[in-house]
């Protein structure tokens, strides 16, 4: 059965190619796989994203194509990173990596120095500009000090559920322009440029590990990390998998460790007692 609400708003589309069966059928998918919540207003989005992957698979219909996606989990994933919003810029919300330089950076030098393994993650990193904002931070506008710290034992882990959103990170090859929010000397210190477009450098690239990884499933990582940064990733969940998220972030952020999250978002659920808000969608796990 096709509801007529749903084909008002895709006018041109007919529904015996595209209806609402085959819209809850690739929400459920996507909830399912990544913990996206898809609303039926999000019709017109799911039909332009999905359309060219049914074409391409020679179906004349998505209800022919999820069939072939239901047999298939690559097709299933090339769905749901099709359905991903990967929208980011460098110093996004910008009074995070203000806090970091300010409260977290001198501390983690310090150890850093005295020869103590310090580990970030930038989780939902999509194409790279958050992790590169974190990490140029991290290195900051002393060059020589810079340097000594990228030789020392840290870690930056990079991860996103979306492949293509990966490549353009691990790439680091921006439009020169998007480097704008960028204070000048860290953009001076480990990005080089060739004109219209900017490449992070080696120093920075080094610390860095990209991985393939999906919030909603298992985790290799064992040990614990300082920073996390989930920023705008857990907007497109829902209450319970944002919950269950912030207590396995909690679970891996060292005592003392902090968590910067969306502008929009909020830490809840059994986990939020163990973490203090020191500032705007800023957490630190407390010590005990
Ligand atoms: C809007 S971007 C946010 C990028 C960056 N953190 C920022 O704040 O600018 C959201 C990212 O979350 C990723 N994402 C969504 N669901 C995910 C999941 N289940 N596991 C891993 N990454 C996910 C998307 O692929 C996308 O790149």
């Amino acid at each position: 059965m096709v509801d007529a609400a749903f084909l008002e708003d895709l006018p041109g589309i007919s529904p015996a190619v595209y209806g609402t069966a085959d819209f809850d059928a690739i929400a459920r998918l996507v909830y399912d796989e990544a913990g996206i919540v898809l609303a039926r207003g999000k019709a017109m989005l799911v039909y332009s994203r999905i359309a060219p992957l049914v074409r391409n698979s020679g179906c004349a219909t998505f209800s022919a194509y999820l069939e072939q996606v239901r047999a298939d989990p690559a097709e299933r994933m090339r769905t749901v990173t099709a359905l991903t919003t990967n929208h980011t810029f460098f110093y996004r919300e910008e009074h995070h990596f203000a806090h970091f330089a300010a409260e977290v950076r001198p501390d983690m030098v310090r150890r850093l120095e005295a020869g103590q393994p310090v580990r970030m993650w930038s989780a939902g990193c999509s194409s790279g500009e958050e992790t590169w904002s974190l990490v140029m931070t991290l290195l900051g506008s002393d060059l020589a000090e810079g340097r000594r710290i990228a030789g020392r034992d840290v870690l930056v882990l990079a991860s996103d559920i979306a492949p293509h959103a990966l490549t353009k990170a691990e790439a680091a090859r921006y439009e020169a322009k998007d480097l704008a929010p960028v204070p000048a000397a860290l953009v001076q210190n480990w990005t080089r440029s060739d004109g219209s477009h900017a490449e992070i450098g080696g120093e920075a690239r080094r610390i860095v590990r990209f991985r393939s990884l999906n919030l909603q499933g298992e985790w290799p990582m064992r040990g614990r990390f300082d920073v996390i940064f989930c920023r705008n990733v857990m907007i497109y969940f829902d209450l319970p998998t944002k919950e269950r998220l912030i207590q396995r972030f909690t679970q891996l952020i060292a005592p003392g460790g902090h968590l910067y999250i969306g502008h929009s978002e909020r830490a809840t659920g059994p986990a939020a007692a163990e973490l203090e808000l020191i500032g705007p969608t800023i957490y630190r796990r407390r010590n005990s």
